[in-house]
């Protein structure tokens, strides 16, 4: 008996030595952690229970049955973060550089079933030179088993994916239906086609980091929501944003106690609004005034940063903040902005987290180029978001809602619950200069003419009061309220229940 356990031991030993020390010193000198290390940061300490850690490719090509490695690169189980379950894989690059071979496949796909089943969130830590070479087809048929597992939890439950090195070809994929990828600076990248192929088919010389390195895709594809210096940030960051999803979305969001009283006053809202409107002000200020502590964990940080994005608390609750960002293009609805918030929307939605929604919005941003790249469907996406939306939505104006983007902002017509606005709140089809341009033609080639017009338009429709007389605005709140007005708003629909009709399944535009 004895010498059984001693081989145990001795077999867990060479599986955890992974592809050998040189090539982990290797991972180390790259500045990366090893797939277990990894696993010892994200989860809580000695949660971590590991599954198929004798699991071995079954290819025989190309002399692959010499080069058996236990675990097959990849390294799977479930563990806790904060003493919540959670599902992981995470791939060893130091295994055949992390490729995905048709067992290797098989592993990530026996946790994403267990996730499923079991509801709870599966987080991916992804280090791959993507599909074994070697195996060819059993390979791309390992992916699409993944990705048709990816789209069966969507929604299910939460999937995380950080990208922890290399991510290319038909492997972002899935990622890419996940709910939030991250990356890490400068040792992670992720592309359809790698700079090889790019000069051969372009011309274009890139570099790996150029072409798809987390600043790119955190600033300007937006395909990933948050970049970190290193692995031990993004890791750490990781756990953070656990403590504000459900398991599943047979749950409620989670809640903790909280210290911050829901009555404190912020006086410093009542002067936030500058007196010349066309003056930004930062909405992230208003944020902290009103969430928990002024703690928010921001999505897509450094991408459309004219709508913010993230998750907070309101007396101990989660809340999804979509809020428009006035020091940024004025904090004007474009394409960018749009899918932004409609991807955020449908995930708090999905996951029974309810939204708070601060506007101040001039419109939809005009210009050819907005045109060219569809911000018609692109801003149907937010609309659409918005009004299949059954989580609770509370909404405050603080300045501008003007035409379309009034109604696409959680508006009272796509069933808000409550809808508060700010004494400087401006509800109106369009801004005073420009309805005064066209409703008083006859006065615009005359400045002082067109400014009576204009202040007798702003007079009358700038303000919150004509909405508030229709019952489109709830009620019209002192800014130092706001945090206790919205905490109770949102205690008040804790218990909301709202369907939609039933369906095979919606059509948004995609
Ligand atoms: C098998 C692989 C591998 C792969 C790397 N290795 N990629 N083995 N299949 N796809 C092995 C290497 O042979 C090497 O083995 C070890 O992993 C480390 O690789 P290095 O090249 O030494 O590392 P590095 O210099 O850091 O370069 C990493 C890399 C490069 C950029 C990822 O390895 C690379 O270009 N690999 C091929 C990438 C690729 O073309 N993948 C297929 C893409 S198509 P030893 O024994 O020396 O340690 C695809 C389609 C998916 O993925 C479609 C899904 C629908």
């Amino acid at each position: 008996m004895t010498d059984i356990l001693t081989q145990l031991e001795e077999k867990r030993a060479a599986a955890r030595l992974g592809g050998g020390q040189r090539r982990l010193d290797a991972q180390h000198a790259k500045g990366k952690l090893t797939a277990r290390e990894r696993l010892n940061v994200l989860l809580d300490e000695g949660s971590f229970e590991e599954w198929d850690m004798f699991v071995e490719h079954r290819c025989h090509d190309f002399g692959m049955e010499d080069n058996k490695i236990p675990g097959d690169g990849v390294v799977i189980g479930y563990g806790t973060i904060a003493g919540r379950p959670v599902f992981v894989y995470s791939q060893d690059f130091t295994v055949l550089g992390g490729s995905l071979s048709e067992t290797h496949a098989a592993k990530i796909c026996k946790v994403m079933d267990q996730a499923i089943k079991a509801g709870i969130p599966i987080i991916g830590l992804n280090d791959s030179g993507g599909a074994r070479i070697q195996e060819g087809v059993a390979s791309l048929g390992g992916y699409a088993e993944v990705f048709q597992r990816n789209v069966l939890a969507s929604g299910v439950v939460p999937q995380i994916s950080l990208i922890m090195g290399p991510c290319a070809g038909g492997a972002v994929y899935s990622p890419a239906i996940t709910d939030f990828i991250f990356m890490v600076e400068g040792s992670s990248y992720m592309f359809v086609t790698g700079p090889d192929v790019v000069k051969t088919v372009t011309h274009e010389d890139l570099t790996a980091d150029e072409l798809g390195g987390a600043k790119m895709h955190s600033r300007t594809s937006g395909v990933a929501h948050g970049a970190f210096a290193n692995d031990l940030e993004m890791l750490m960051r990781t756990r953070e944003l656990m403590s504000y999803l459900p398991l599943s979305n047979r749950e409620e969001a989670p809640s903790y106690p909280s210290h911050d009283p829901l009555d404190r006053p912020s006086a410093v809202l009542d002067q936030i609004i500058p007196d010349n409107p066309n003056t930004p002000y930062d909405m992230k200020h208003v944020i902290a005034e009103i969430v928990d502590d002024g703690e928010m964990f921001e999505i897509h940080k450094d991408f459309a940063s004219n709508i913010i994005c993230g998750f907070a608390r309101i007396e101990g609750r989660s809340v999804g903040i979509v809020a428009n960002q006035p020091l940024v293009l004025a904090g004007c609805l474009d394409i960018n902005a749009s899918r932004k918030a409609a991807r955020f929307v449908r995930f708090c939605d999905a996951f029974n987290i309810p939204l708070v929604t601060l506007v101040d919005v001039p419109g939809f941003m005009p210009g050819l180029s907005q045109e060219v790249g569809g911000i018609i469907s692109q801003g149907a996406k937010l609309l659409y978001a918005y009004a299949e939306a059954t989580v609770p939505k509370v909404t405050l104006i603080t300045r501008k809602a003007y035409g379309g983007a009034y109604d696409v902002m959680a508006s009272k017509h796509l069933r808000g619950d409550v809808n508060y606005a700010w004494p400087s709140a401006e509800i109106a089809v369009m801004g005073p200069e420009g309805a005064a341009r066209i409703i008083f033609r006859e006065d615009a080639a005359d400045a002082d003419a067109l400014k009576a017009r204009t202040d007798e338009y702003r007079e009358k429709f700038a303000n919150p009061f004509v909405a508030a007389g229709r019952g489109y605005i709830d009620d019209i709140i002192m800014p130092r309220n706001s945090r206790r007005r919205l905490g109770r708003a949102l205690a008040m629909l804790k218990d909301k229940e709202l369907t939609n009709p039933p369906r095979k399944h919606d059509n948004l535009p995609l």
